[in-house]
């Protein structure tokens, strides 16, 4: 898959990030609660490692709750706490704040120990991860401020703020922004369905097949999908995933003179669905 992700702009991303670690004590790392492997940038772990570290699987209303808890469950046997956020719930907001906290206290004991520090120190987090997982939308909500402040494009320069979101906690009002990797398991496409690539920069016909193949080879996910288009098992069962995004054509009426199914319409119907949850729950990456 051709993807225009400009090399210039992950160095831009990468220099960044590590000129800002040094003056961080916690790291959020933001993933897609539906994707955890393929919108998680490796190299945080190497950039993180001296840090106090949280992941936060967010979108996790988009995600299959049961795999999300395999993934929770997978990260604190790596020894990361990870939690399940929708940012659009203020408890799960609460429940980030809560966690740095924790991990504020660990920072605070480990100096304490080190330099014998009489006060309490300002922790200082930074939020984390590839573009479109909502790092933006959490450093608002946790700032309790309008969405559009937070700038978030690699190579531009920000004027870094530290916004007190607690009596000794500041968070960085720029999110450290990764760069997402497309070189496995199909991490470029699995991007693609669930919004965090845009779609106009793809062959959207491809990425819809490879989605319905996805979804086809788990027999939950292949139950909502059936439901949703209105298709038997019969139906579908000498067709390859082609034809079946033409029966969806079909059947959304997305048809061209002749008779003929406008399959790029399809595709972007059924993109447009998976992306936004409304075939049903759905994690593209399970544990
Ligand atoms: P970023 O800074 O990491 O790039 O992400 P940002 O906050 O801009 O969020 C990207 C999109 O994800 C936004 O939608 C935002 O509303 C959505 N989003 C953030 N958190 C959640 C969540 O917990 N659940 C769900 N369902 N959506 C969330 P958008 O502006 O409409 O963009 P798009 O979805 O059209 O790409």
């Amino acid at each position: 898959m051709n993807i225009n992700y400009y090399p210039g702009h992950m160095v831009k991303a990468q220099n960044d990030i590590k000129s800002v670690i040094k003056l961080i004590d916690i790291v959020v790392e933001v993933l897609d609660a539906r994707i955890p492997m393929s919108s998680r940038n490796p190299i945080v772990d190497d950039i993180a490692k001296e840090k106090q570290r949280i992941i936060v699987l967010n979108k996790a209303d988009l995600a299959d709750s049961e795999e999300t808890k395999k993934w929770i469950k997978h990260f604190e046997e790596n020894g990361i706490t990870a939690l399940a956020v929708d940012s659009s719930i203020p408890n799960d907001i609460k429940k980030i704040i809560d966690e740095i906290s924790k991990k504020g206290e660990i920072v605070y004991k480990d100096k304490k120990d080190s330099i014998n520090l009489e006060y309490n120190p300002i922790y200082r987090v930074l939020i984390a991860g590839i573009p479109n997982v909502g790092k933006s939308t959490i450093i608002n909500k946790i700032a309790k401020r309008n969405a559009a402040e937070v700038s978030n494009r690699p190579g531009v320069t920000v004027r870094k703020q530290w916004i007190r979101v607690a009596s000794n906690i500041d968070l960085l009002d720029t999110p450290g922004l990764l760069w997402p990797r497309l070189d496995e398991n199909n991490a470029g496409e699995k991007l693609a369905l669930t919004g965090n690539i845009k779609q106009d920069v793809l062959d959207i016909e491809g990425v819809a097949c490879i989605g319905i193949e996805m979804l086809l080879e788990n027999d939950k996910y292949k139950k909502m999908f059936l439901e949703k288009y209105k298709l038997n098992q019969e139906d579908i069962d000498t067709l390859d995933s082609y034809d079946i995004l033409e029966m969806i054509g079909r059947k959304r009426g997305c048809l061209v003179s002749g008779g003929n199914v406008d399959t790029m319409k399809a595709s972007k119907i059924f993109l447009d669905e998976l992306k936004a949850g409304k075939i049903g729950k759905i994690s593209l990456e399970c544990i």
